[in-house]
């Protein structure tokens, strides 16, 4: 059993949306995930509870409730069949928490947004994670998920290139689609959603996949160039609905780098973005 944890305190990073949609993936795929939710919001509970019988079984359960009646630990018993846990964590986790909800974890998720704060807020949380948590880089157990891009940004590239600076693997690059709002509010993932509809999204989790199994998934692989007269659905690279082509590139020789190796930054970016976003990164390099 995996168990792979979604972790980031800084509040809408997505964490719930990484959490669910790997679950429906994982349960599309035919394995048994379970969603360990410990967030009050409850929000990974509700969108289980949204799904439909037909649907690809995942089980969810609140670890943020405080039930008198059971022991702690029957209430996160995991069942016997479930093959992985998806947890899902709360905004403003304390960073004292981290070595209890990390301890057990295979794969630690940090999905960041290509935004000032969060680029700074993300920095403190993987220094926390290396120096509180005491987890090593060379463990290969933390991955960090730029969310919501848009490319062809400055914000985005400097995302990028500060990812880059922490020595930390980014396994998934993410665009900014209405596709994941669609899913959250139908209880599906969008695994679970028509493929001329959500074929881009699902693309983007190639790399991540690689990453937590070790193995590729061919089914989420670019399927080449549409054929002609039709429109391919631009990437992170213009968000949904603009015009544009996202170029597919090889599949890159080591699953870390997959992400990156489909978005290279730009060489020109410069300027207080990029500049500002290497320092807290310098800072952990130097602590960790
Ligand atoms: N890639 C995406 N594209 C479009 N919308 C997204 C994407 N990722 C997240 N969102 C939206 O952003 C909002 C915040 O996402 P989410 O709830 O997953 O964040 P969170 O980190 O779990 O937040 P919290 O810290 O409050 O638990 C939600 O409305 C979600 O639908
Ligand atoms: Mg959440």
């Amino acid at each position: 059993m995996q168990r792979i944890v979604v972790l980031n305190p800084k509040g809408g990073s997505g964490k719930t949306t990484i959490a669910i949609n790997l679950a429906s993936y994982l349960a599309a795929r035919g394995h048994r995930p379970v969603l360990m939710d410990f967030d009050p919001q409850g929000s990974s509970v509700r969108w289980v509870k949204k799904r439909q019988p037909a649907q690809a079984p995942i089980e969810a359960i609140a670890a943020f409730e405080k039930d008198s009646r059971t022991t702690r630990a029957f209430q996160l018993r995991i069942p016997d069949h479930a093959t992985h846990v998806v947890v899902d964590t709360p905004a403003a986790v304390d960073p004292r928490q981290l070595p209890d909800l990390t301890r057990d974890a295979d794969k630690i998720l940090v999905p960041v947004l290509p935004s000032d704060i969060d680029i700074h807020t993300c920095s403190r949380s993987i220094g926390d994670l290396l120096l509180v948590a005491k987890i090593r880089r060379d463990e290969n157990r933390i991955g960090v998920i730029a969310n919501r891009v848009r490319r062809n940004t400055l914000m985005y590239q400097a995302l990028i290139r500060f990812l880059h600076t922490l020595g930390i693997p980014i396994v998934a690059i993410i665009r900014d689609s209405q596709n994941y709002v669609r899913a959250a509010e139908l209880g599906v993932g969008v695994h679970e959603m028509k493929g001329h509809v959500a074929r881009e999204d699902v693309e983007q989790w190639g790399p991540l996949v690689t990453w937590l199994t070790g193995a590729s998934d061919s089914t989420l692989s670019p399927r080449g160039p549409p054929a002609a007269g039709t429109r391919r659905p631009s990437g992170a690279s213009a968000g949904e609905g603009d015009p544009g082509e996202a170029p597919q590139a090889a599949p890159p020789e080591r699953p870390e780098d997959a992400a990156a190796a489909e978005h290279p930054v730009a060489e020109d970016v410069a300027g207080e973005d990029a500049a500002g976003a290497e320092l807290p990164a310098r800072a952990i390099a130097a602590q960790a």
